[in-house]
């Protein structure tokens, strides 16, 4: 009988990164700093782990030698190491270079190389190696994202008793595309270890199943597959957030006493247009940029009255794409500084920083027009987190139809983030709604949030997981009551 944990999350990241340098950090654990790690994963969750109580397995953010397992917030967290050269091969190479733009619709060339394959297949044995050796008998496995998709049918050789499932958090890509992948067999077995693949959308757990025909004559009724005996099921489950913490932190008097000392701070301009992304070549930062700066040159925007802010959180700052993608924006929001700014009163205030979840907060209630315009985008959860900050009602949401957010947020300023010219009428639109058009909005919206938020993704993805176990063998009893 193995002893550990009934309920695991394995993810490339840990919740939270270690701090190696002077940089401020948030905690403190024996002796070692650790701040918030970045992304969406992360902000979903967290919540679910304090809730379950479980284990999260996950890289530590630097490189060299592991860290010992810690306690945190209530759950246990275990260190994954990653070599320097692994960092390179297996998350900068073979995940963000790429899977993650093959992916994401080709937006940047996929970049393939054999010695970033073998570090991935090593890597992901290590991570299944790590979760087989903390996860009780009959425990509940939850591997998370495209960096860890060989894990599924690793665990299953280790560790036959575990209930797995396997969640991505980005798009799946149609079948012609993901067949571009050198190692697209070995991923697509990697997979089908799982008992349940989850996907933020109907289409990707489609295209899954479909590949699975197509690569190895799988057959499928429903959506659910045999593979080796077993039966393997595709489905669909959005991704959201806590809406509970973000409408606290949104009615908090200090957070809103911040929102109105950063509407000072910009000027008290009628309108603030406001984007928070990760600076990533998916986000269409460049696009939104563009299509300001030509609202501003036909004279329909114009400065002071009107200003932007771009929040670009630093990401995987090694990788090529995003070192030029750096160059692009920065280029893009000084041409329109230089052609539109004034001495003290910028038109784009660019911020290359990470912020607080209460600054955050203040700047969503801050925001007239929130700009979420990527070129393709698993979820997003930030056009998610606008909304629910925004308990009164107030702002309007520009939101690009190729982020998953937009098959449930309809109420949204919709547009095609490819056509510069639907993003500035989008735009437009969002910037001069009659007021009681944007709440109308805005309400449809909150009340779906509310009833879908992050609790009841974990919920349905883990009582889904709980039925095809207890239709197969006996595993452990999860709590999932939201
Ligand atoms: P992705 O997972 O691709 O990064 P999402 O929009 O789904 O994109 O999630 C991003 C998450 O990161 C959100 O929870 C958002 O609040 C958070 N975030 C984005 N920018 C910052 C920042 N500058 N500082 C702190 N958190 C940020
Ligand atoms: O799903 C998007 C994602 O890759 C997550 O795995 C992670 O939360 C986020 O983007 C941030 O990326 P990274 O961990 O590479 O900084």
């Amino acid at each position: 009988m193995v002893q550990g944990s009934p309920f695991v999350v394995v993810a490339n990241r840990l919740p939270v990164d270690e701090v190696t340098d002077d940089t401020p950090a948030t905690k403190t654990i024996a002796g070692r700093r650790w701040r918030p790690s970045p992304g969406g994963l992360v902000t979903a969750l967290r919540p679910v782990l304090i809730d379950h109580q479980g284990t999260w397995v996950g890289w530590s953010g630097s490189s060299g030698a592991a860290p010992a397992p810690f306690d945190m917030d209530g759950f246990h967290l275990v260190p994954v190491a990653l070599s320097d050269d692994e960092v390179e091969r297996y998350y900068e190479g073979q995940s963000n270079s790429t899977i993650w733009p093959l992916y994401h619709d080709a937006v940047e060339p996929p970049i393939y190389r054999r010695r970033w394959r073998d570090a991935y297949r090593e890597v992901n044995r290590r991570y299944a190696q790590a979760a087989a050796a903390v996860a009780a008998e009959g425990a509940t496995v939850w591997v998370q994202d495209y960096q860890l998709q060989l894990v599924p049918s690793m665990l299953r050789e280790m560790r036959p008793d575990l209930l797995i499932g396997f969640f991505l958090h980005i798009p799946f890509p149609p079948i012609e595309l993901f067949m571009q992948q050198p190692q697209r067999t070995e991923v697509l077995r990697g997979l089908l270890g799982a008992d349940l693949v989850g996907f933020q959308q109907r289409l990707a757990a489609q295209n899954f199943l479909r590949l699975a025909r197509h690569l190895l004559g799988t057959p499928y009724s429903g959506n659910t597959l045999e593979y080796e005996g077993r039966r393997v099921k595709a489905d669909a489950f959005p991704i959201s957030i806590d809406v509970g913490e973000m409408q606290r932190l949104s009615d908090n008097p200090l957070v809103k006493e911040r929102a109105e000392q950063i509407r000072k701070e910009l000027g008290d301009p009628k309108t603030i247009i406001l984007g928070v992304d990760r600076l990533d070549y998916t986000k269409g930062i460049e696009h939104r940029l563009k299509a300001f700066r030509e609202l501003l040159s036909d004279g329909k925007l114009s400065v002071p009255e009107t200003v932007m802010v771009q929040v670009a959180t630093p990401s995987r700052e090694r990788v090529e794409h995003y070192q030029a993608l750096r160059v692009k924006v920065e280029r893009e929001v000084g041409r329109i500084n230089g052609d539109y700014a004034r001495v003290g009163v910028p038109a784009v205030h660019y911020l290359h920083q990470s912020y607080s979840r209460s600054e955050l907060a203040a700047l969503y209630c801050a925001a007239d027009v929130m700009m979420v315009t990527p070129l393709r985008d698993g979820m997003n959860l930030v056009a998610k987190e606008y909304v629910a900050s925004r308990a009164d009602h107030g702002g309007a949401l520009v939101l690009s139809e190729f982020a998953g957010a937009a098959g449930e947020l309809r109420q949204a300023f919709l547009c095609n983030p490819h056509d510069l010219d639907a993003v500035k009428e989008a735009l437009m639109r969002a910037a001069t709604v009659d007021p009681a058009e944007a709440r109308r909005r805005m309400g449809i919206m909150q009340r779906h949030l509310r009833r879908h938020d992050v609790a009841a993704w974990a919920s349905d993805y883990l009582q889904s997981l709980a039925e095809i176990g207890s239709s197969t063998e006996p595993h452990m009893e999860l709590k999932h009551d939201h």
